[in-house]
């Protein structure tokens, strides 16, 4: 899609959400049942959707038809800033956004896209739902309408680029890599050799097409549903980090559902993140090999090259944050297997 075009389409969608039955709160302030409007970047074949389906599926029987969550993919209730501005307006309800846009509103937040924070999946997913750990993170949005329910993970991510293998920082040499829109990530490409350009998720297939990128970084599940490989075929396996995407809620449209209706999200919301990461491993094992089939070429890398170049940039993203930021990146690291 061109940028007018899904402008043209995010706003008709939008439009046609502004113009449903708002929300009717009883006098107790509760709302017995309603749309909840979610947004989400992906394409309907990534496992988020599948996931997200199953989760609004599930919803709806348990409160008798009550409450329906509609999820809206392909970007077309924005891009992720967009949709998380939206969210916090209350136009729109819920929103996976990655960690990198949560960094843009508290800085705290950089702890979990940070470079080798997490060992594995398991760690993460493990770190990201015990409220001991991430309690007072999730919460600090509030002031903005915003809460965190937890999330998705988004795997190792690599580097990827029409040129050919990276293999060591000095392969990225003069090469423009799209990076998500967070400060740290842009200090990571640069500090890993490359010349950090943040964008959207949308826009990247056409500026890897039209040659104003050399590359990106992603996992191969989004390397696969994006079609970024058809223009960038060679994917090198940093596994710099391993990403996460949260799951945010508007607070006020949240805080309206009766006391068992919540129940049942937050139950429903914890199995669909522990489904999500089953989907997952296997998503990631089928997007290998059609990626494989389709003659995308998997390059080692240096790692510890990478590693060496990367190694200062934790102590400086954190002494950018608040002590929130320090607390959970040390209750994190102790977690880890
Ligand atoms: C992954 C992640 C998305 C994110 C995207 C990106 O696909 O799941 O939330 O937007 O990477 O690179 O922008």
């Amino acid at each position: 899609t061109s940028k007018p075009f899904a402008l043209a389409a995010a706003l008709s969608a939008l439009a046609l959400v502004l113009a449903g039955c708002g929300p009717a709160a009883d006098t107790a302030g509760e709302e017995r049942g309603g749309t909840l409007r979610l947004a989400l970047n992906q394409s309907e074949d990534h496992p988020s959707y599948v996931a997200l389906e199953n989760f609004s599926d599930r919803v709806r029987e348990r409160t008798q038809g009550r409450w329906n969550i509609d999820v809206y993919p392909n970007e077309n209730l924005g891009n992720q800033q967009e949709s998380l501005q939206l969210t916090s307006d209350g136009s729109v309800d819920l929103a996976i956004v990655s960690g990198t846009q949560l960094e843009n509103l508290n800085r705290d937040f950089v702890v979990f896209n940070l470079p080798h924070v997490f060992e594995s999946i398991e760690h993460q997913m493990r770190v990201i739902t015990d409220p001991s750990i991430v309690g007072d993170l999730y919460s600090s949005l509030e002031d903005r309408n915003l809460t965190v329910l937890g999330g998705f993970t988004q795997g190792a991510r690599n580097i990827y680029s029409s040129r050919g293998p990276v293999t060591s920082p000095a392969d990225l040499a003069g090469q423009k890599i799209r990076v998500q829109e967070s400060k740290v990530h842009a200090d990571m490409l640069d500090s890993m050799g490359g010349a950090a350009t943040p964008m959207a998720y949308g826009e990247v297939y056409t500026a890897l097409q039209s040659g104003v990128l050399e590359g990106a970084e992603n996992n191969e599940v989004s390397y696969e549903t994006q079609k970024h490989y058809e223009v960038a075929p060679h994917f090198s396996r940093t596994e710099h980090l391993i990403g996460l995407d949260y799951l945010v809620a508007n607070t006020d449209r949240l805080d309206r559902l009766p006391p068992t209706d919540r129940a049942v999200f937050d139950e429903e919301w914890a199995a669909t993140m522990r489904e999500f990461t089953d989907l997952w491993t296997t998503a990631t094992d089928e997007a290998i090999s059609e990626l494989r089939s389709q003659g995308v070429q998997f390059h080692p890398v240096d790692d510890a090259a990478f590693r060496e170049a990367l190694a200062p940039l934790t102590e400086q993203a954190l002494r950018t944050a608040g002590p929130t930021a320090r607390t959970v990146y040390e209750k994190t690291r102790a977690e880890a297997p």
